[in-house]
């Protein structure tokens, strides 16, 4: 009885659900090209089938259980509505699959959702996936695919996101696809080789836009105005074009909901022939949920306005790098409290680094070379304590690098080279977390020793280009994870010691033009990375170690310009030098063309 009414109830439901999907699947209003009479699971298999069979041999044993003999919902990557009626999601990021993107899937027309990225798919984008009407999402993303995107695809009049970021497509954005597809939220054509301009009324027949990507293309011509009537876009990027104009203050000041603003790499100016930004960042401070800003390398000429904290309580990243930006750092930008990275490098920025830096709390990268600031590095950096990186080389900064940067446990690289800095504070050896350090060119007289004590720096330590006068600090020797260590060019005097050999990561090291003296330590041979041992303009004399042939990885050995007698050593890695690395010693002799060959020992004894 129960099974009776079961069975009774069972059609029922069925017949309720088609009549539901019913005028969705098979109607036949949509202006299609293709009238597949009553298409049904069985083409959707037929047409999978036939896309694996285009596949190369190891993309089908990927695609293993796609075989005749079983159900099409079974297969991989393969979603069927409830009815198992059609196909609907063909799901396949990522799966190693390479060979052409098949027209057979255009058979596909119940198809809602189309991932194939990050495959090897190959050659054009068949015109014929037009007849997936009923798509909303098309990922295509991170393949080879080359070609025009096809106009057919302004068809997909359901689409909401459309994404063919990373192929290899050419020729310029079909206005149809921008005009028609209506409902697109998510457009993607990044990292192809497209160009022309954006089509200028794309902002009209969006308005449900909110992700626009077209970084790194060939676009020229101006950012399309009606861009102001996507009001809930929140994320705009199109560096690394060739776009030009005024930057787009207009539009900017109408998009509340923007998130990330990408403009860098492109041909924009700034207000009155490229010296004023303060109308453009005025307009910004309309989007108070921007997060990120980047209108680096452009050279964009202008002053930082005193307004820019009203930039929002979201903004976390700044990127303004490589510009024609002059003036000062205003003070006012310590209000910008959640930003993570500020890049004003390469600019002609004047004038102190505001004493109030440090009130940025929660900075990662704060990136302010290549400027002509002055006066001290300001003691307050020392309170950000989640900073990772301080760029402030290349600027005209003086006195003591501070003690308070003692305080950054999290710092990695500290690049101050290229200042007049003067002395650098003992407390900087308590930066355990520090990777690279430049301190080269500038005017440093002397090293604190715990400067050595940084025995887990990973990278490189560069002293070079001071004045440095003292003998190495035997501290040195305990740094056993550095890379490179250059000490060139400063006034280190006394011996190399044999300790050295602790260096055990070093592959360069370059204690060149300094006033050492003494012999050179053998032991220096069982350094295994070492590539580069650059001794050059020393005092260093005796006999050249024969060890130092040992160590196999020694590409560049420079003992020029020293006062090493005897002969130069034949074993190990000695055969691969030329007289280049032995210029300058006048008591050296050898079997090397251009050194003076030895007496031969026969001789003296005859
Ligand atoms: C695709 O559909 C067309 C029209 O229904 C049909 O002629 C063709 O055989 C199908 N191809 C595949 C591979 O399913
Ligand atoms: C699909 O696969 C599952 C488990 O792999 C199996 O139980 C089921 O019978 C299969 N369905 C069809 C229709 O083949
Ligand atoms: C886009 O839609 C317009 C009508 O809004 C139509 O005239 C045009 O043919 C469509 N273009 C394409 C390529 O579908
Ligand atoms: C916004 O859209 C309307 C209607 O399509 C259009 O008239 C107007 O010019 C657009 N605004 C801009 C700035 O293009
Ligand atoms: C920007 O915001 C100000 C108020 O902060 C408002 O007066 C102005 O109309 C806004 N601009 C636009 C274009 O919406
Ligand atoms: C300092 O040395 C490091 C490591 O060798 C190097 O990468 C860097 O460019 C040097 N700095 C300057 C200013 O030359
Ligand atoms: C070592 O430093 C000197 C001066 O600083 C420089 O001229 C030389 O090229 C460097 N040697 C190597 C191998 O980099
Ligand atoms: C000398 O250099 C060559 C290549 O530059 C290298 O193959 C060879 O192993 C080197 N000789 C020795 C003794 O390591
Ligand atoms: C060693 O340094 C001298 C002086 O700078 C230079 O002329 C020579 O080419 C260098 N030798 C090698 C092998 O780099």
């Amino acid at each position: 009885m129960i099974a009776t009414i079961d069975m009774e109830i069972q059609p029922m439901k069925k017949t309720f659900c088609l009549l539901l999907f019913l005028p969705m699947f098979y109607t036949t209003a949509h202006p299609l090209i293709y009238h597949h009479h009553h298409p049904t699971i069985l083409t959707d298999k037929a047409a999978l089938l036939a896309f694996k069979d285009t596949m190369t041999q190891d993309s089908q044993s990927i695609l293993a259980d796609w075989q005749n003999s079983s159900n099409v919902c079974n297969f991989t990557g393969v979603v069927c509505n409830h009815q198992h009626h059609r196909v609907v999601q063909l799901l396949l990021n990522r799966s190693g699959i390479h060979g052409p993107l098949s027209p057979f899937l255009a058979n596909l027309t119940g198809l809602l959702l189309l991932d194939l990225s990050e495959n090897n798919l190959v050659g054009l984008i068949p015109p014929e996936l037009g007849s997936l009407w009923r798509l909303n999402e098309l990922n295509l993303f991170g393949n080879l695919l080359h070609g025009l995107i096809p106009d057919s695809l302004s068809l997909l009049s359901g689409l909401f996101y459309l994404d063919l970021k990373g192929n290899r497509l050419t020729g310029t954005i079909p206005s149809s696809i921008l005009y028609n597809c209506t409902s697109l939220g998510y457009v993607d054509f990044s990292e192809n080789a497209l160009h022309g301009e954006i089509p200028p009324e794309i902002g009209n027949h969006l308005s449900n836009l909110m992700f626009l990507q077209l970084y790194s293309n060939n676009l020229s011509g101006k950012l399309p105005p009606s861009l102001s009537n996507c009001t809930i876009l929140k994320w705009l990027d199109v560096e690394n074009n060739r776009l030009s104009g005024e930057l787009p203050t207009e539009t900017v000041s109408r998009l509340p909901l923007l998130e990330l603003l990408l403009l860098s790499n492109n041909l924009f100016t700034s207000h009155d022939h490229n010296t004023n930004l303060a109308p453009f960042f005025k307009a910004l401070s309309n989007c108070t949920h921007l997060q990120a800003i980047e209108l680096a390398g452009m050279g964009l000429g202008g002053q930082l306005p005193t307004t820019i904290d009203q930039l929002g309580i979201y903004l976390s990243s700044i990127y303004l790098q490589d510009n024609r930006i002059f003036g000062s750092i205003p003070p006012t930008i310590v209000n910008l409290s959640n930003l993570t990275v500020l890049n004003l490098s390469s600019n002609l920025l004047n004038g102190k680094i505001p004493d109030e830096i440090g009130r940025l709390q929660n900075l990662q990268w704060l990136i302010l070379s290549n400027n002509s600031l002055i006066g001290p590095i300001p003691p307050s950096i020392g309170q950000i304590n989640l900073l990772n990186q301080l760029d402030l080389s290349k600027n005209r900064l003086s006195f003591e690098v501070p003690g308070s940067l003692g305080n950054l446990i999290f710092l990695s690289d500290l690049f101050l080279q290229e200042n007049n800095l003067s002395g650098i504070s003992p407390s900087i050896g308590r930066c355990k977390s520090l990777n690279r350090l430049d301190v080269s060119f500038n005017r440093l007289t002397a090293i604190p020793k715990e400067i050595f004590g940084l025995t887990h720096m990973g990278i490189f330590l560069n002293l070079s280009h001071n004045l440095i006068n003292g003998t190495l600090p035997l501290e040195l020797s305990k740094m056993e994870t550095v890379q490179e260590i250059d000490l060139s060019s400063n006034h280190f005097h006394g011996s190399i010691f044999p300790q050295l050999v602790g260096c055990i990561a070093a592959c360069m090291i370059n204690f060149s033009h300094n006033l050492l003296e003494g012999k050179l330590p053998g032991t220096l041979g069982l350094l295994r990375n070492l590539e580069s041992l650059d001794v050059s303009y020393n005092s260093l004399s005796g006999e050249i170690p024969v060890g130092l042939g040992g160590s196999v990885s020694l590409v560049l050995l420079n003992l020029s310009y020293n006062d090493f007698n005897g002969p130069i050593p034949t074993s190990g890695m000695f055969t691969n030098f030329t007289y280049l690395s032995f210029l300058g010693n006048p008591h050296i002799c050898g079997s090397i063309p251009g050194v003076p060959v030895c007496m031969k020992r026969k001789r003296w004894l005859m």
